[in-house]
């Protein structure tokens, strides 16, 4: 018996994206970013599918040993860096990336005797001021780096764009020049672009692009989805009908009784619910696929379930497919519906939902 819900991941359309993204950054290596479970999609199945990448990046060491433990050897940033110092003997024998944002960090690398010399990634704040060191820093920073028998080769140095998903030009510009003014004369590869960087401004390509969301196929961007911008999907999240009503004009459907039925209406309940990651935000009305056709929400979203109006598709049974999102209907759709962006539905994807790979 198979799971219901699923979520269907197709690795063909993960190397698509990938192909996509190698064609947008010809000069670039790829930093695949598969960090909070690669975005919901399965760490290691999304690992082994862009097993090309020439890097992957993550979050935490965590998600580090697991791609090692399953067997892959790429090579591995650390995005925020190590949080405590017991992590660096560790990040050094799985010979992972660090990222070094804080002079806490930087510390604890020259306290840290290590089984071998680490490389680090030097992170700039150019105006997000999330992480990273402040520009009039860096020379110092990369001087220390430099000098410390623990860290392998010069620093490679990255910046993180803060309002490119929103075609901020002004602010982009103002990072980008940021950037460039506080790595002038250093050594070391640069990496800036996110998707939002890598799709809109190929000024930030740089020698390493980290994509994220555009490897899954959806779009950094409000307002438009990733198939527009030429990308295949690659979660589709589905569930399907456990029970049918018939309910007479006039009842209502769900807690709270926020769905009342205008006409005699034939409702289908599919197991689906928040607690499996599809959010109690979304509103009556928001579409699932059911037989290959839109029908909309009724009522509330529960924990486990939903209810859906299917008095247009005559012929729906128990057992039916019921598409969250996925090819024919877009994740960046029902996220808009949600008041929320699509990287919130897809890392919500909870644990009890299994992911198939295809
Ligand atoms: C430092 C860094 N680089 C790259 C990315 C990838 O971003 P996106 O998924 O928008 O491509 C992220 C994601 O949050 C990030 O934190």
């Amino acid at each position: 018996m198979t799971r219901a819900p699923r979520a269907l991941v197709d690795s063909g359309a993960l190397k698509f994206n990938l192909a996509a993204v190698r064609r947008q950054a010809p000069g670039a290596r790829v930093m695949a970013v598969i960090k909070a479970n690669a975005y919901g999609h399965g760490l290691v199945g999304v690992g082994r599918a862009l097993a090309d990448a020439d890097a992957f990046a993550v979050a935490r060491i965590e998600e580090a040993v697991a791609l090692r433990e399953a067997g892959l050897g790429n090579r591995i940033v650390l995005l925020e860096g190590v949080f405590e110092p017991g992590q660096l003997p560790l990040a050094a024998s799985l010979g992972l990336d660090v990222v070094v944002h804080s002079r806490e960090q930087l510390e604890m690398l020259e306290a840290a005797a290590l089984p071998r010399a680490v490389e680090t990634w030097v992170k700039i704040d150019t105006g997000m001021n999330r992480l990273g060191f402040r520009p009039e820093d860096v020379s110092q920073v990369t001087r220390r780096l430099a000098g410390n028998p623990g860290v392998a080769g010069p620093p490679r140095l990255m910046t993180h764009l803060a309002c490119a998903d929103e075609r901020d030009a002004g602010t982009t510009d103002r990072q980008l020049q940021g950037f460039t003014a506080a790595v002038s004369g250093q050594p070391g590869e640069r990496s800036v672009a996110n998707s939002a960087g890598l799709l809109w401004r190929p000024d930030s390509h740089a020698d390493w692009v980290r994509p994220g969301i555009m490897l899954y196929g959806v779009s950094p961007f409000a307002g438009q989805t990733g198939i527009q911008l030429g990308l295949r999907p690659a979660m589709q999240l589905l569930s399907r009908v456990i029970a049918l009503r018939d309910v007479r004009r006039g009842e209502r459907v769900g807690y709270g009784g926020t769905w009342t039925a205008q006409a005699d209406s034939r409702v289908a309940i599919a197991a689906i619910g928040y607690g499996d990651g599809y959010p109690r935000s979304l509103p009556s009305g928001t579409p699932v696929m059911v037989r290959d056709h839109r029908a909309p929400l009724a009522g509330r979203v529960s924990m486990d379930m939903i209810a859906v109006d299917v008095t247009a598709l005559p012929g729906v049974c128990v057992g039916d497919a019921v598409v969250l999102w996925g090819q024919q209907l877009p994740v960046e759709e029902v996220a808009s519906l949600a008041g929320t962006i699509p990287y919130e539905l897809l890392c919500g994807v909870t644990q009890r939902v299994g992911v198939t790979n295809v």
